[in-house]
Protein backbone atom coordinates (compact mmCIF):
# COMPACT_ATOMS: atom_id res chain seq x y z
CA UNK A 1 0.00 0.00 0.00
CA UNK A 2 1.67 3.38 -1.14
CA UNK A 3 0.12 6.63 -0.11
CA UNK A 4 1.21 9.65 -1.98
CA UNK A 5 1.22 12.83 0.67
CA UNK A 6 0.86 15.59 -2.12
CA UNK A 7 0.54 19.74 -1.91
CA UNK A 8 3.46 20.36 0.24
CA UNK A 9 4.43 23.63 0.11
CA UNK A 10 7.68 22.15 2.02
CA UNK A 11 9.49 19.14 3.67
CA UNK A 12 12.29 20.32 5.90
CA UNK A 13 14.41 17.82 7.61
CA UNK A 14 18.15 16.80 8.94
CA UNK A 15 19.59 13.70 7.40
CA UNK A 16 21.39 11.06 8.53
CA UNK A 17 20.81 7.65 10.55
CA UNK A 18 23.12 9.20 13.35
CA UNK A 19 23.46 12.68 15.75
CA UNK A 20 24.65 15.17 14.11
CA UNK A 21 27.02 18.18 15.97
CA UNK A 22 28.51 21.42 15.29
CA UNK A 23 27.40 22.59 11.97
CA UNK A 24 26.58 20.21 10.57
CA UNK A 25 23.48 20.19 13.09
CA UNK A 26 21.82 23.35 10.70
CA UNK A 27 22.15 21.40 7.92
CA UNK A 28 18.49 20.68 7.01
CA UNK A 29 17.25 19.09 3.59
CA UNK A 30 14.85 21.44 2.37
CA UNK A 31 12.33 20.18 -0.89
CA UNK A 32 10.26 22.85 -1.84
CA UNK A 33 6.73 22.23 -3.46
CA UNK A 34 7.19 18.29 -3.26
CA UNK A 35 5.68 15.22 -1.98
CA UNK A 36 6.16 12.45 0.00
CA UNK A 37 5.29 8.39 -0.72
CA UNK A 38 5.07 6.21 2.25
CA UNK A 39 4.94 2.26 1.74
CA UNK A 40 4.02 -0.41 4.35
CA UNK A 41 4.84 2.08 7.22
CA UNK A 42 8.08 3.38 5.72
CA UNK A 43 8.66 6.55 3.10
CA UNK A 44 9.65 5.38 0.24
CA UNK A 45 10.19 8.42 -1.86
CA UNK A 46 11.04 11.89 -1.06
CA UNK A 47 11.17 14.68 -3.83
CA UNK A 48 9.69 16.50 -6.18
CA UNK A 49 6.28 14.48 -8.24
CA UNK A 50 8.46 14.44 -11.43
CA UNK A 51 10.89 12.76 -9.67
CA UNK A 52 9.20 9.39 -8.80
CA UNK A 53 10.04 6.56 -10.14
CA UNK A 54 7.45 4.75 -12.47
CA UNK A 55 7.80 1.19 -10.48
CA UNK A 56 5.83 2.99 -7.37
CA UNK A 57 2.31 2.42 -7.47
CA UNK A 58 0.03 4.77 -5.30
CA UNK A 59 -2.83 3.10 -4.09
CA UNK A 60 -4.08 6.66 -2.64
CA UNK A 61 -3.41 9.96 -2.04
CA UNK A 62 -3.74 12.64 1.26
CA UNK A 63 -3.84 16.12 -0.02
CA UNK A 64 -1.42 18.25 2.67
CA UNK A 65 -3.25 21.69 1.33
CA UNK A 66 0.19 23.42 1.47
CA UNK A 67 1.33 22.09 4.56
CA UNK A 68 5.05 21.90 5.59
CA UNK A 69 6.04 18.25 6.37
CA UNK A 70 9.04 17.90 9.52
CA UNK A 71 9.45 14.29 11.10
CA UNK A 72 8.17 13.78 13.90
CA UNK A 73 9.16 15.32 17.35
CA UNK A 74 11.28 12.76 19.01
CA UNK A 75 11.09 13.39 23.10
CA UNK A 76 13.39 12.14 24.71
CA UNK A 77 12.93 13.17 28.22
CA UNK A 78 9.57 12.76 29.67
CA UNK A 79 7.47 11.56 33.60
CA UNK A 80 4.17 11.66 32.18
CA UNK A 81 3.84 7.95 34.17
CA UNK A 82 2.73 9.53 37.46
CA UNK A 83 -1.34 10.33 39.27
CA UNK A 84 -1.81 13.60 40.82
CA UNK A 85 -0.85 16.95 39.39
CA UNK A 86 0.51 19.92 41.58
CA UNK A 87 -0.64 23.29 40.47
CA UNK A 88 -1.33 24.54 44.27
CA UNK A 89 2.51 24.08 44.80
CA UNK A 90 2.95 26.14 41.43
CA UNK A 91 1.28 28.38 42.98
CA UNK A 92 3.14 28.35 45.89
CA UNK A 93 5.98 29.01 43.73
CA UNK A 94 4.75 32.09 42.21
CA UNK A 95 4.47 33.48 45.54
CA UNK A 96 8.10 33.32 46.34
CA UNK A 97 8.66 30.11 47.24
CA UNK A 98 10.94 28.12 45.75
CA UNK A 99 10.80 24.36 43.98
CA UNK A 100 13.91 23.13 46.77
CA UNK A 101 11.44 24.54 49.85
CA UNK A 102 8.51 23.09 48.72
CA UNK A 103 10.22 20.30 47.96
CA UNK A 104 11.57 20.35 51.96
CA UNK A 105 8.47 20.85 52.88
CA UNK A 106 7.37 17.53 51.76
CA UNK A 107 5.69 18.33 48.65
CA UNK A 108 7.89 18.41 45.38
CA UNK A 109 8.68 14.57 43.77
CA UNK A 110 7.19 13.39 47.41
CA UNK A 111 3.79 14.35 46.64
CA UNK A 112 3.60 12.48 43.57
CA UNK A 113 4.57 9.91 44.85
CA UNK A 114 2.33 10.02 47.22
CA UNK A 115 -0.48 10.07 44.25
CA UNK A 116 1.41 7.44 42.19
CA UNK A 117 1.69 5.09 45.00
CA UNK A 118 -2.09 5.13 45.72
CA UNK A 119 -3.00 4.94 41.84
CA UNK A 120 -4.18 1.15 40.28
CA UNK A 121 -2.24 0.25 36.90
CA UNK A 122 -5.36 1.07 35.14
CA UNK A 123 -5.54 4.39 35.96
CA UNK A 124 -1.46 5.05 34.90
CA UNK A 125 -1.81 3.44 31.82
CA UNK A 126 -5.04 5.92 31.43
CA UNK A 127 -2.74 8.59 32.56
CA UNK A 128 0.09 7.58 30.39
CA UNK A 129 -2.51 7.43 27.26
CA UNK A 130 -4.18 10.78 28.16
CA UNK A 131 -0.72 12.30 28.12
CA UNK A 132 0.49 10.50 24.63
CA UNK A 133 -2.56 11.60 22.84
CA UNK A 134 -1.65 15.05 23.73
CA UNK A 135 2.07 14.34 23.28
CA UNK A 136 0.88 12.82 19.57
CA UNK A 137 -1.56 16.12 18.86
CA UNK A 138 1.48 18.79 19.58
CA UNK A 139 3.98 16.80 16.82
CA UNK A 140 5.69 14.10 18.75
CA UNK A 141 5.53 10.54 17.55
CA UNK A 142 8.05 9.29 19.70
CA UNK A 143 8.68 9.87 23.86
CA UNK A 144 10.67 8.29 26.47
CA UNK A 145 8.81 7.73 29.51
CA UNK A 146 10.12 7.38 33.13
CA UNK A 147 9.52 5.48 36.16
CA UNK A 148 10.69 7.31 39.38
CA UNK A 149 7.67 8.51 40.91
CA UNK A 150 7.03 4.76 42.59
CA UNK A 151 10.35 4.64 44.66
CA UNK A 152 9.40 1.11 45.67
CA UNK A 153 9.36 -2.47 43.97
CA UNK A 154 5.87 -2.74 43.13
CA UNK A 155 5.00 1.04 42.35
CA UNK A 156 7.88 1.13 40.42
CA UNK A 157 7.04 -1.88 38.42
CA UNK A 158 3.53 -0.40 38.46
CA UNK A 159 4.37 2.29 36.67
CA UNK A 160 6.11 0.40 34.43
CA UNK A 161 3.87 -2.03 33.30
CA UNK A 162 1.57 1.23 32.83
CA UNK A 163 3.78 2.12 30.15
CA UNK A 164 4.15 -0.87 28.40
CA UNK A 165 0.32 -1.01 28.61
CA UNK A 166 -0.20 1.89 27.00
CA UNK A 167 2.14 1.46 24.56
CA UNK A 168 -0.26 -0.75 22.64
CA UNK A 169 -2.63 1.42 22.58
CA UNK A 170 -0.88 4.96 22.27
CA UNK A 171 -0.34 6.94 19.01
CA UNK A 172 3.03 8.17 20.05
CA UNK A 173 5.69 5.30 20.66
CA UNK A 174 6.96 5.14 23.97
CA UNK A 175 10.25 3.94 25.29
CA UNK A 176 11.07 3.27 28.91
CA UNK A 177 13.45 3.80 31.62
CA UNK A 178 13.45 2.65 34.95
CA UNK A 179 14.62 5.69 37.17
CA UNK A 180 13.93 4.17 40.72
CA UNK A 181 16.46 6.52 41.30
CA UNK A 182 14.79 9.84 41.07
CA UNK A 183 14.36 10.76 44.67
CA UNK A 184 14.56 8.52 48.40
CA UNK A 185 11.28 7.18 49.38
CA UNK A 186 9.53 10.06 51.75
CA UNK A 187 9.18 7.39 54.51
CA UNK A 188 13.39 7.39 54.50
CA UNK A 189 13.31 10.88 55.03
CA UNK A 190 16.35 11.98 57.72
CA UNK A 191 17.43 8.55 58.01
CA UNK A 192 20.92 7.92 56.11
CA UNK A 193 20.63 4.02 56.90
CA UNK A 194 17.69 3.55 55.44
CA UNK A 195 18.37 5.72 52.46
CA UNK A 196 21.66 3.82 51.99
CA UNK A 197 19.28 0.47 52.39
CA UNK A 198 16.81 2.37 49.80
CA UNK A 199 20.21 2.30 47.81
CA UNK A 200 20.31 -1.63 47.66
CA UNK A 201 16.90 -2.21 47.19
CA UNK A 202 17.24 -0.64 43.52
CA UNK A 203 20.36 -2.65 42.64
CA UNK A 204 19.11 -5.85 44.23
CA UNK A 205 15.88 -5.65 43.81
CA UNK A 206 14.31 -3.26 41.51
CA UNK A 207 16.44 -3.64 38.84
CA UNK A 208 16.74 -7.17 38.69
CA UNK A 209 12.83 -7.44 38.60
CA UNK A 210 12.50 -4.37 35.93
CA UNK A 211 15.18 -6.41 33.36
CA UNK A 212 13.57 -10.23 34.51
CA UNK A 213 9.97 -8.54 33.08
CA UNK A 214 12.20 -6.68 30.07
CA UNK A 215 10.63 -3.22 31.59
CA UNK A 216 12.85 -0.71 30.72
CA UNK A 217 15.57 -0.07 27.85
CA UNK A 218 16.95 2.62 29.47
CA UNK A 219 17.82 3.26 33.84
CA UNK A 220 18.33 6.53 34.75
CA UNK A 221 19.58 8.39 38.06
CA UNK A 222 19.08 12.03 40.06
CA UNK A 223 22.59 13.00 40.57
CA UNK A 224 21.63 16.56 42.91
CA UNK A 225 22.58 17.99 45.95
CA UNK A 226 20.82 16.81 48.53
CA UNK A 227 19.65 14.12 46.26
CA UNK A 228 21.64 10.90 44.81
CA UNK A 229 25.63 11.69 44.78
CA UNK A 230 27.79 10.60 41.81
CA UNK A 231 28.53 7.77 43.78
CA UNK A 232 25.54 6.42 44.28
CA UNK A 233 24.24 7.49 40.99
CA UNK A 234 27.00 5.65 39.58
CA UNK A 235 26.28 2.45 40.93
CA UNK A 236 23.06 2.43 40.26
CA UNK A 237 23.73 2.91 36.48
CA UNK A 238 26.34 0.30 36.46
CA UNK A 239 23.41 -2.12 38.27
CA UNK A 240 21.38 -1.43 35.74
CA UNK A 241 24.21 -1.97 32.65
CA UNK A 242 25.10 -5.28 33.92
CA UNK A 243 21.35 -6.26 33.40
CA UNK A 244 20.93 -4.71 29.83
CA UNK A 245 20.14 -1.48 30.76
CA UNK A 246 21.33 1.37 29.05
CA UNK A 247 22.35 4.46 31.34
CA UNK A 248 21.12 8.12 31.11
CA UNK A 249 21.56 10.80 33.83
CA UNK A 250 20.09 13.79 35.34
CA UNK A 251 22.58 16.24 35.54
CA UNK A 252 23.90 19.46 36.76
CA UNK A 253 19.77 20.67 36.81
CA UNK A 254 19.87 22.40 40.35
CA UNK A 255 23.59 22.57 41.27
CA UNK A 256 26.60 21.47 39.41
CA UNK A 257 27.77 18.11 40.50
CA UNK A 258 30.02 17.25 37.84
CA UNK A 259 27.14 15.11 36.47
CA UNK A 260 27.65 15.58 32.63
CA UNK A 261 31.55 14.29 33.04
CA UNK A 262 29.88 11.22 35.10
CA UNK A 263 27.86 10.51 31.97
CA UNK A 264 30.37 11.04 29.87
CA UNK A 265 32.87 8.51 31.65
CA UNK A 266 29.90 5.63 31.69
CA UNK A 267 29.13 6.28 27.87
CA UNK A 268 25.57 7.05 29.11
CA UNK A 269 22.90 7.50 26.12
CA UNK A 270 22.27 10.81 27.56
CA UNK A 271 23.42 13.50 30.06
CA UNK A 272 20.14 15.53 30.51
CA UNK A 273 19.18 19.35 31.96
CA UNK A 274 22.52 20.69 32.57
CA UNK A 275 21.28 23.66 33.93
CA UNK A 276 24.53 24.26 35.79
CA UNK A 277 27.12 22.69 33.86
CA UNK A 278 30.60 23.62 34.01
CA UNK A 279 33.01 24.26 31.68
CA UNK A 280 34.89 20.90 32.52
CA UNK A 281 31.29 19.17 31.83
CA UNK A 282 31.04 21.16 28.38
CA UNK A 283 34.55 19.49 27.57
CA UNK A 284 33.53 15.92 28.63
CA UNK A 285 30.04 15.98 26.80
CA UNK A 286 31.83 17.93 23.64
CA UNK A 287 34.35 14.84 23.22
CA UNK A 288 31.89 11.63 23.84
CA UNK A 289 29.15 10.73 22.58
CA UNK A 290 26.87 11.27 25.38
CA UNK A 291 23.93 13.40 24.17
CA UNK A 292 23.49 16.85 26.08
CA UNK A 293 19.66 16.82 26.06
CA UNK A 294 18.50 20.21 27.38
CA UNK A 295 15.04 20.71 28.85
CA UNK A 296 14.46 24.59 28.36
CA UNK A 297 11.27 24.64 29.37
CA UNK A 298 12.10 23.34 32.87
CA UNK A 299 14.04 26.51 33.37
CA UNK A 300 11.02 28.62 32.02
CA UNK A 301 8.60 27.02 34.35
CA UNK A 302 10.71 27.18 37.45
CA UNK A 303 11.68 31.03 36.68
CA UNK A 304 15.40 30.10 36.48
CA UNK A 305 17.76 32.87 35.30
CA UNK A 306 19.80 29.71 33.79
CA UNK A 307 19.06 27.69 31.05
CA UNK A 308 21.98 25.12 29.72
CA UNK A 309 24.37 26.33 27.79
CA UNK A 310 23.11 25.62 24.72
CA UNK A 311 25.01 27.98 22.61
CA UNK A 312 28.47 26.63 24.27
CA UNK A 313 27.81 22.84 23.89
CA UNK A 314 26.83 22.87 19.95
CA UNK A 315 30.02 25.21 19.25
CA UNK A 316 32.32 23.14 21.17
CA UNK A 317 31.06 19.86 19.18
CA UNK A 318 28.25 18.41 21.70
CA UNK A 319 25.56 15.80 20.19
CA UNK A 320 22.52 18.14 21.27
CA UNK A 321 19.06 17.19 22.04
CA UNK A 322 15.93 19.00 23.01
CA UNK A 323 12.52 17.45 25.10
CA UNK A 324 10.34 18.67 27.42
CA UNK A 325 10.44 16.62 30.78
CA UNK A 326 6.61 16.72 30.86
CA UNK A 327 6.20 16.88 35.05
CA UNK A 328 3.82 17.79 37.34
CA UNK A 329 6.63 19.90 39.16
CA UNK A 330 8.89 21.41 36.99
CA UNK A 331 7.25 21.32 33.42
CA UNK A 332 4.19 20.45 33.08
CA UNK A 333 3.94 20.66 29.26
CA UNK A 334 3.46 18.04 26.34
CA UNK A 335 4.70 19.80 23.84
CA UNK A 336 7.87 20.21 22.01
CA UNK A 337 7.11 22.81 19.76
CA UNK A 338 7.36 25.50 23.12
CA UNK A 339 10.39 23.28 23.55
CA UNK A 340 11.83 24.41 20.52
CA UNK A 341 10.81 27.74 20.64
CA UNK A 342 12.78 28.23 24.31
CA UNK A 343 15.42 26.85 22.52
CA UNK A 344 15.61 29.05 19.50
CA UNK A 345 14.59 32.12 21.65
CA UNK A 346 15.70 31.61 25.28
CA UNK A 347 18.87 29.30 24.63
CA UNK A 348 19.91 31.32 21.01
CA UNK A 349 19.91 28.02 19.35
CA UNK A 350 18.71 28.45 15.09
CA UNK A 351 15.66 27.10 13.92
CA UNK A 352 17.76 24.50 12.36
CA UNK A 353 19.54 23.67 15.31
CA UNK A 354 16.37 23.35 17.64
CA UNK A 355 14.57 21.19 14.99
CA UNK A 356 17.82 18.45 14.55
CA UNK A 357 17.74 18.82 18.27
CA UNK A 358 14.42 17.57 18.63
CA UNK A 359 13.86 14.76 16.06
CA UNK A 360 17.17 13.34 14.76
CA UNK A 361 19.49 13.60 17.80
CA UNK A 362 16.61 12.20 20.02
CA UNK A 363 16.19 9.61 17.86
CA UNK A 364 19.76 9.16 18.48
CA UNK A 365 20.12 9.12 22.24
CA UNK A 366 16.82 6.84 22.24
CA UNK A 367 18.90 4.38 20.33
CA UNK A 368 16.37 5.05 17.51
CA UNK A 369 18.11 7.21 14.61
CA UNK A 370 18.18 4.29 12.19
CA UNK A 371 14.34 3.81 12.29
CA UNK A 372 13.26 7.27 12.69
CA UNK A 373 14.01 10.99 13.80
CA UNK A 374 14.34 12.02 10.02
CA UNK A 375 12.15 11.95 6.37
CA UNK A 376 14.47 9.59 4.12
CA UNK A 377 13.50 6.59 1.99
CA UNK A 378 13.82 3.24 4.33
CA UNK A 379 13.08 5.16 7.40
CA UNK A 380 9.37 4.77 9.37
CA UNK A 381 6.95 7.04 8.66
CA UNK A 382 7.33 9.26 11.34
CA UNK A 383 6.06 12.88 10.49
CA UNK A 384 3.95 15.90 11.18
CA UNK A 385 2.21 18.53 8.77
CA UNK A 386 2.17 22.08 10.05
CA UNK A 387 -0.11 24.63 8.98
CA UNK A 388 2.67 26.71 7.26
CA UNK A 389 4.06 27.59 4.62
CA UNK A 390 7.97 26.31 5.69
CA UNK A 391 9.66 25.32 9.23
CA UNK A 392 10.80 28.56 10.65
CA UNK A 393 7.17 29.04 11.67
CA UNK A 394 7.57 26.40 14.10
CA UNK A 395 9.16 29.10 16.31
CA UNK A 396 8.32 32.57 14.23
CA UNK A 397 4.52 32.02 14.37
CA UNK A 398 5.03 30.58 18.52
CA UNK A 399 2.33 29.55 21.31
CA UNK A 400 -0.07 28.30 18.85
CA UNK A 401 -0.37 24.77 17.53
CA UNK A 402 0.60 24.52 14.39
CA UNK A 403 0.20 20.57 13.95
CA UNK A 404 -2.29 19.46 11.13
CA UNK A 405 -1.72 15.97 11.18
CA UNK A 406 1.03 13.67 12.40
CA UNK A 407 1.89 10.16 11.12
CA UNK A 408 3.33 6.97 12.64
CA UNK A 409 4.55 4.35 10.85
CA UNK A 410 2.29 5.57 8.18
CA UNK A 411 -0.56 5.69 9.65
CA UNK A 412 -2.49 9.33 11.00
CA UNK A 413 -2.41 9.09 14.38
CA UNK A 414 -3.40 12.82 15.19
O1 LIG B 1 13.34 16.32 35.73
N1 LIG B 1 14.92 16.39 38.26
C1 LIG B 1 14.14 15.64 38.78
N2 LIG B 1 12.97 15.31 38.34
C2 LIG B 1 12.08 16.14 37.64
C3 LIG B 1 11.18 16.88 38.55
C4 LIG B 1 10.18 15.99 39.11
C5 LIG B 1 9.11 16.62 39.93
O2 LIG B 1 9.20 17.76 40.45
O3 LIG B 1 8.11 15.90 40.06
C6 LIG B 1 12.83 16.97 36.63
O4 LIG B 1 12.89 18.20 36.68
FE1 LIG C 1 13.52 14.93 34.40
Amino acid sequence: MATLIRNLSQIATPLGRTALRGRAMRELAIHEQSVIVVRDGRFAFVGRERDLPSEIRIDNDFDAHGATAVPGFVDSHTHIAFAGLRESEFNRRLQGETYEQIAASGGGIASTVRATRAASEEELTANVLARGTTMARYGTTTAEAKSGYGLDLDAELRQLRSIRAAEAKSPVRLVPTCLAAHEFPPETRGDTQARERYIATIIEQILPAVASEKLAIFCDAFVERGVFTRDQGEAVLRAGEALGMIPRLHADELSDTDGAALAASLGAASADHLMQISESGIAALAASDTVANLLPATSFFLMAERYAPARALIDRGAIVSLSTDCNPGTSMTESMQIVMQLATLQMKMTVEESLTAATLNGAHSLRLAEETGSIEPGKRADFVLLDASSYLHLVYHFGVNLVSSVFRDGVRVA
